[in-house]
């Protein structure tokens, strides 16, 4: 067999280990498999999906729910205690992506967000909420990190490594960056709210299933209630397609302004590229700057 073939063989591997939502060969946290008894990572999560027998909507005991993208790799495993909200049935989100009202982890975490009066409380309901299959593997939740109240709310896709460790979103290098373009423009985290639209990191990074982003959705909505912005900048396609129910790619969406309704509140919102783009793809550094543009002319405008 020669090197090129050995290599080829190597990265289709690793390629393969990617794909299953491996990111690192041994974890820094030793997990106590010995003491988990017979459950299996995530358990406690498919367990507080099960609805309960006298269910309004018996539908919802054989809804498979989506198939994630990809399977994920389980790393270390948060207990707490399930949420038990009885599942209803909601109307189907209007336009755009389809969500999955019927998913019992919906309507659970719709229960919980709404009883939450200010952001502390949110942060403890979520804390609580076991609907959303991430929280199984990931090490924090990462609410927000900027203003209680603000004119503009960033909207990213998800946690990533450095911010799953850190339990705050935007804290890695793409957070850098995000912080650099706020600055150019005047902003910093005094001014602004900065979240996802899912709390916990996807294994491997990967892009949020609709369960996932579904399953949070309803916390997203009471944040941006309490948050009061007037102005949303979306980062990326996940997040922007996820807030404006829309399929469209970044490329088509960015730069121009859409008006959305998040948490009871009409909102101008303006999708923007990902920082973690802009660190792959300098180039594109150009298109972002004139979003950033019309951003501060809009917050200027409106004041
Ligand atoms: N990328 C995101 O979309 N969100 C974060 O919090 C970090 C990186």
């Amino acid at each position: 067999m020669s090197i090129e073939t050995i290599k080829e063989d190597l990265v289709e591997l690793l390629a393969f280990y990617a794909e299953l939502g491996v990111d690192c060969a041994l974890s820094e946290e030793a997990v106590d498999w010995l003491n988990h008894g017979h459950a299996a990572p995530g358990d406690a999560i498919r367990q507080a999906l099960v609805p309960a027998p006298n269910s309004r909507d018996r539908r919802t005991a054989s809804h498979p729910g989506p198939v994630p993208e990809r399977t994920r790799q389980g790393e270390t495993r948060r207990s707490g205690g399930a949420a038990t909200v009885r599942p209803e049935r909601r109307p189907p989100a209007a336009g755009g992506a389809a969500r999955s009202p019927l998913d019992p982890g919906v309507a659970a975490a719709g229960t919980l967000a709404a009883r939450a009066s200010n952001l502390e409380e949110l942060r403890t309901a979520l804390e609580s909420f076991e609907g959303c299959a991430l929280r199984a593997t990931a090490k924090n939740m990462c609410f927000y990190r900027g203003a209680k109240s603000a004119r503009l709310m960033v909207i990213g896709e998800a946690p990533g490594r450095d911010e799953d460790l850190v339990g705050r979103p935007f804290v890695g290098r793409a957070g850098q960056l995000l912080d650099r373009m706020l600055a150019a423009i005047g902003l910093n985290e005094e001014s602004v709210h900065i979240t996802n639209v899912v709390y916990w990191r996807p294994p491997g990074n990967r892009t949020p299933t609709l369960q996932e982003t579904s399953s949070c959705r309803p916390f997203l909505e009471r944040q941006t209630a309490l948050v009061e912005p007037q102005f949303l900048l979306l980062l990326g396609g996940a997040a922007a397609k996820n807030v404006l129910e829309v399929s469209d790619g970044i490329m088509r969406l960015r730069g121009k302004w859409k008006q959305v309704s998040l948490g009871g509140r009409t909102l101008r919102a303006l999708p923007t590229l990902h920082p973690a783009y802009l660190l792959r793809t300098p180039a594109a550094k150009r298109q972002a700057w004139q979003d950033l543009i019309s951003l501060q002319r809009a917050l200027l405008e409106s004041s």
